[in-house]
């Protein structure tokens, strides 16, 4: 049995006060991490507090990005060594909204993946389709073509600790789900990927969220489907009642 994972992005959303007052508020409400891993991926300004609020609690905490070197001349960039300094647990990689607007590529993402892991950060790798290669019946080979580059030349006993996170982009913050049908569909096709490439053990070990539009009302179904270990959840992670219900339901 694989354990849910409901990770909260924040992207570039609240205020310090905002942060603080959120995670003080729920690190003693979620549930056991013997039932569901909890996870906030904050803007890096925050990630030394909210850890710091987080110790000793069940509550993890992510980062949303980071460069793959460990140190350098990359001005703005946060590395994955200064993460790991500050007990950072998780990183997203690959969201849908950097390698659009920040134009990050598959080649990137395979060495950030190689970095996080280096440092003993769990990635979650993003992958999905666009409301076109939908259309033109072009998902799978969406996110067979990512997987498969986010992936390569790790060993199967690192690829089966890490998550992979199914964003449609067309149901990303547009309130349109994928039917808890075809999400599992496409996630059981992510898995079946994993196989291939890795062999069994890390493709049935391997946690594979769902992302896009998730809230208390759709997380339930979307969690009975056999291949969707959890969510990436956006708009409403930011309300605590809506985070804490979401992490209820996967307990
Ligand atoms: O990382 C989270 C996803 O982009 C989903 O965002 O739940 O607001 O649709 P959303």
């Amino acid at each position: 049995m694989r354990k849910p994972i409901i990770a909260g992005n924040w992207k570039m959303y609240k205020s310090f006060d905002e942060a603080v007052d959120f995670a003080e508020e729920v690190r003693d409400k979620i549930p056991s991490a013997e039932k569901v891993d909890s996870v906030i991926c904050a803007p890096a300004i925050y990630l030394p507090t909210l850890v710091d609020i987080a110790t000793e609690t069940d509550l993890a905490i992510g980062a949303q990005n980071m460069h793959y070197e460990n140190e350098g001349a990359f001005t703005g960039e946060v590395s994955p060594a200064q993460l790991s300094s500050i007990h950072v647990d998780y990183v997203i990689l690959g969201h849908s909204e950097r390698r659009e607007y920040f134009n990050e590529t598959d080649e990137a993402i395979n060495k950030k993946v190689g970095a996080a892991i280096s440092q003993g950060i769990v990635p979650i790798i993003c992958c999905g389709e666009t409301l076109e290669e939908k259309e033109a019946g072009k998902t799978e080979a969406k996110v067979v073509y990512q997987v498969t580059k986010a992936l390569e030349g790790f060993k199967s006993e690192e690829v089966k600790h890490m998550v992979i996170a199914y964003e449609p982009i067309w149901a990303i913050g547009t309130g349109k789900t994928a039917t808890a049908d075809d999400a599992n569909h496409v996630c059981g096709f992510i898995r079946k990927t994993v196989g291939q490439l890795f062999g069994l053990d890390a493709a049935n070990e391997i946690r594979i969220q769902y992302g896009g539009s998730v809230k208390p009302e759709n997380i339930e179904e979307l969690l009975s489907k056999e291949h969707i270990d959890g969510a990436l959840v956006g708009g409403a992670s930011l309300e605590v009642a809506s985070y804490l219900k979401i992490l209820e339901a996967a307990s």
